[in-house]
Order: C-alpha cells, then structure tokens, then sequence
C-alpha cells in the first residue's frame, strides 16, 4: 500500500496588526507530509497507485511539464513503491538537466519528451494508444494527476474532526486542474471553498471541477467558488510583488511557499482579508500543498 508519511499539522497564521479584518487564519502543512510526495501530491496519487499496485500493473505513465510537482512526486512514489514510471514532458530534452526531472530520473523514471504540439494531444486516444504500445500497457494517469481517483484521495484531506476542533467556516487552497478543489469541497459540503486559480483565463475550470466530481460518483454540493485575480500574470508567471511576498511570510511565519501554487494563494488571501471579503469571526482554514520542490526553478528560469 502507498501510505502516507506524517499527519500534517495546522498553525496558526497571525495576521499583520495593519489588517483590520476579525478573522483567524490557519494554515493545514501538507507540505510537511512526505520530504518528496508532499502536499496534495500524495492524496492525489494514493488511490492510484494503490490501483497499479492491485491491478499488477508493471508500470506508470502521466504527464506534465519540466517542473512539475506531480512527475517529481509520482517518480519518487515509483521509486518507493518497486514500479516503473515513465513521464511524458513538454519541452525540450535540455530540461533533463534541470533540478526537478534530474530527480526523477535519478529514482528511475523514463523520460519522454514531446513537443507541445504534441502534447496537447495527450488526452486523444490515437496518442495514448501509442504510448501504451511503446512502454508496455502502463497504468495512464492524466496530467496534474486529476481523476477521479484523485478526486477520493483529496477528499481526505480535510477531516470532520478538523472543522470540529478548530470551527472553520471557510477553506482557501491554490487550483491548477481543479482536482484537489473537487475532493475537499465534496467531502465538506458544509463549509465555503475557495479556490484561487494560479493559470489565467481559469473560467474553464468550473466544468471540469463538476465533471471531476460527478467522474468520482459526487453530487456538487455548491459550496465553492473560484477567484480568478490570484494568478500573478499566468502560470509559471511571478512579479516582484509575489517574491517580496513569499520573503516576508518565511520571516514572519518560518513558512516556504513556492511561486506557483501556494504563494499565489496566500498571496491572494490576504489581499481578499484586507479588503474585508471574509465576515467577521471567520475562521479560515488555508491549504499549503507543498509544491516546494518547484523553488528550484527559480534559479534556472
Ligand atoms: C503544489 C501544488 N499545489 C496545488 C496544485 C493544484 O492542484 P490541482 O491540480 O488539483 O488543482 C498543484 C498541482 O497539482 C500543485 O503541484
């Protein structure tokens, strides 16, 4: 079985005595989970692992670009768990060389590069077929990680026994495919979700959230909601103000947050306490979901 590492704790965030807002933060660590398969990465990955694992699969095979979380957690997981990954990446076979798909292909990962026109092909079925065929009937996991068998895992992250010893009324976590959003909003149906997407143009995301939902047999419990003015610029995109943002948390809090995914949010989240988005004696609960490992790439981009 893939378990997991640690449990993770939640701390409290102190907020600024500048911001007026009467409301309490808190922030869940996933990110001190697992040292590689960190934050939402290993309740994404969990049940599909466990599938390759009961089915016999000899192998796994997902998607995503050269700093991507999820190849890195998945390529670690492989290593753990005794079974062969292999990572179709968009781009260039330079990026071999970068920090995050160094380790993958050191804990034996098989790297494929594909061009980015071919890997928007990477959910036709001419496209997958071919790649069965070439690495031996592997066990797909779509990009990001993001089905339904991520949808059940996420649906973990966030327990009753949380809500009911610290009373949040309000959970805040970073979107890029919506997958990790669809599981925690399904499993809290009595609590608002805050997604803030780190892509723009995320509109797109409200259907394939509630196509993940009803993919793992969920009901929308029409609890969550997306806020589209986090993204910085775009994916993969920072400005000065995200850097110097994510400098101050770590001397106020002794907090990482990486560029892509947390920093955008929590980012975003304080900006929506000042401007008084959360009512008063609200209790927020904010997700860290790892992703640290993506820091490297600030150095080389
Ligand atoms: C660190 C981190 N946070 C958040 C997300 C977004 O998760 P999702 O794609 O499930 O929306 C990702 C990508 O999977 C990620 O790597």
């Amino acid at each position: 079985m893939f378990e997991q590492g640690k449990v993770s704790p939640i701390i409290p965030i102190k907020l600024q005595p500048s911001i007026k807002a009467d409301v309490a933060l808190y922030l869940l660590r996933l990110d001190l989970t697992d040292e590689y398969v960190s934050g939402n990465k290993w309740f994404k990955l969990k049940y599909n692992l466990n599938d390759a694992l009961l089915l016999k699969r000899k192998s796994v095979l997902s998607f995503g670009g050269a700093f991507s979380n999820h190849i890195h957690a998945l390529a670690w997981a492989g290593k753990k768990l005794g079974i062969k990954t292999v990572g179709v990446i968009r781009g260039e076979p330079e990026y071999a060389s970068n920090p995050t798909l160094t380790d993958a292909a050191r804990w034996g990962m098989e790297l494929l590069f594909v061009s980015r026109s071919e890997y928007r092909k990477r959910n036709e079925i001419e496209f997958v077929e071919a790649l069965k065929r070439q690495f031996d009937d592997p066990l797909i996991i779509p990009e990001g990680g993001s089905n339904h068998l991520a949808v059940k895992g996420a649906s973990e992250i966030v327990t009753k026994s949380m809500l009911d010893q610290y009373g949040f009324n309000h959970i805040v976590l970073p979107c890029g495919t919506g997958g990790t959003l669809a599981g925690v909003a399904v499993s809290q149906p009595e609590v608002s979700v805050l997604g803030v997407p780190v892509l723009k143009g995320a509109e797109f995301l409200v259907s394939d959230i509630q196509e993940l939902m009803s993919g793992a047999r969920c009901s929308d419990p029409g609890n969550w909601s997306l806020d589209y003015s986090g993204h910085c610029g775009g994916y993969g995109k920072t400005s000065k103000e995200l850097i110097d943002f994510i400098e101050q948390f770590h001397c106020d809090h002794n907090v990482s947050l990486d560029q892509i995914y947390t920093g955008k949010m929590m980012m975003r989240l304080f900006q929506l306490i000042e401007n008084g988005a959360f009512s008063k004696g609200s209790k927020i609960l904010a997700i860290h979901t790892g992703g640290l490992q993506g820091l490297r790439s600030l150095s080389t981009s």
